[in-house]
């Protein structure tokens, strides 16, 4: 079965060079820029692959919303099974996809979206049809994770470790999207519309690690802490919890032994028990196996991941109360219900009382406002 890429950078060139030996599957064209149409097997339009009888399926590898959208849709109108890595692109528009795609009885998956090579999404949706999921979470980025991992481990300032990261490959085109916590936060918005027919798409929370700073660092090793972005996501009464932050670990916990751009998605089946998938969340090939094992997917029959019933819903994150650490400026400290208060230099360090996750987000923003500087993170069981 002949499968178009469209788009050639990172992902799209291992994509393409597995179709070469991927069982039932063959390299079709690949959707480049005008102007890079350099070899044979390169098209310039869309059309040129939805109106080719021999693409059976297109995987979509560009980022970004549009044109990912207008091509996603006119592949499926088109009869073409559509697979695809592009986060935002299902975040934003995965229940219009998923509409077009059982419209016109061709598969849309998307598991390279979340995890890169880690099958969260895959198994969440196999998991679901038997057991009751009652939590996601885990570490989802790798870029993230690769940064704090070199602040740790090999002592490097923020913006090396952020260069090293977009340097290997692991962050996306802007990389803001990965310090802000925003990529993570898209990749738990899917994984909740997987394991509960919702789609978070208000009401969301995400604090990255763009605050951080190497002394940080250091104050949490001398602590025994380890520092890890997290994705939170479960079901609420009347709809789901879905928020991102940093968390600080205790040694020993399996957080911390997830180390470069590795990736652990964990979830929480009522009978299962919690089950946690390690491996490489990001990057060419890892990535690209996502993408494949989706095309193998379509081929044996498994063509859906989002139910016809999905909805998009409001995310509340005010029920869930956990004790966080703040640095602040000292000045400001009175701002935060405090359990203990360490402060030298005009900075203070905080332990605080349990408030929820939406009144600590809230607090920050508010100190921000005020112009002073934060960095927070929840304390990990
Ligand atoms: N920039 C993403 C990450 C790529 O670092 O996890 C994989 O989704």
């Amino acid at each position: 079965m002949k499968v178009a890429v469209l788009g050639f950078g990172t992902v799209g060139v291992g994509v393409f060079e597995m179709l070469n030996n991927a069982e039932g599957l063959e390299q079709g064209t690949v959707l480049v820029r005008p102007g890079k149409n350099d070899k044979a097997f390169k098209r310039t339009t869309i059309e040129e692959i939805t109106s080719d009888p021999e693409i059976w399926a297109v995987a979509e590898v560009m980022g970004g919303i549009e044109p990912a959208f207008s091509y996603a849709k006119a592949v499926m109108e088109a009869g073409k099974h559509f697979v695809t890595s592009n986060k935002a692109l299902v975040a934003a528009k995965g229940i219009e996809l998923s509409k077009i795609a059982y419209e016109n009885n061709v598969g849309f998956l998307f598991s390279a979206a979340c995890g890169g090579a880690v099958p969260i999404l895959h198994n969440l949706s196999i998991a679901r049809e038997s057991d009751k999921i009652l939590s996601v979470s885990g570490i989802l980025n790798g870029t993230t994770n690769y940064m704090l991992d070199s602040m740790q481990r090999l002592g490097l300032e923020y913006e090396d470790a952020l260069k090293d990261a977009q340097r290997l490959g692991y962050a996306e085109a802007d990389p803001t999207a990965d310090v802000s916590g925003m990529d993570a936060l898209r990749k738990i918005m899917l994984a909740c519309a997987v394991s509960y027919d919702m789609l978070p798409t208000e009401g969301l929370l995400n604090e990255g690690i763009e605050n951080v700073t190497a002394e940080d660092v250091k104050h949490f090793m001398k602590k025994g802490y380890t520092c890890r972005l997290m994705v939170k996501g479960g079901r609420t009464d009347n709809s789901v919890y879905a928020y991102v932050e940093p968390v600080l670990f205790r040694e020993g916990a399996p957080e911390c032994s997830v180390l470069q751009n590795f990736n652990m998605a964990c979830y929480e089946g009522l009978n299962s028990g919690r089950i946690s998938i390690m491996g490489q969340g990001a990057g060419r090939y890892p990535t690209a196996s996502a993408v494949l094992r989706d095309l193998s997917g379509i081929l044996g029959g498994r063509k859906y991941m989002l139910r016809e019933s999905c909805k998009a819903v409001k995310a509340e994150n005010d029920k869930i109360k956990q004790l966080y650490y703040v640095r602040l400026p000292e000045r400001m400290a009175s701002l935060i219900p405090s359990e203990s208060v360490d402060a030298e230099k005009g900075i203070a360090r905080i332990i605080t009382k349990p408030v929820s996750v939406l009144e600590m987000h809230s607090m920050a923003a508010k100190i921000r406002k005020d112009g002073g500087e934060v960095f927070f993170a929840a304390i990990g069981e």
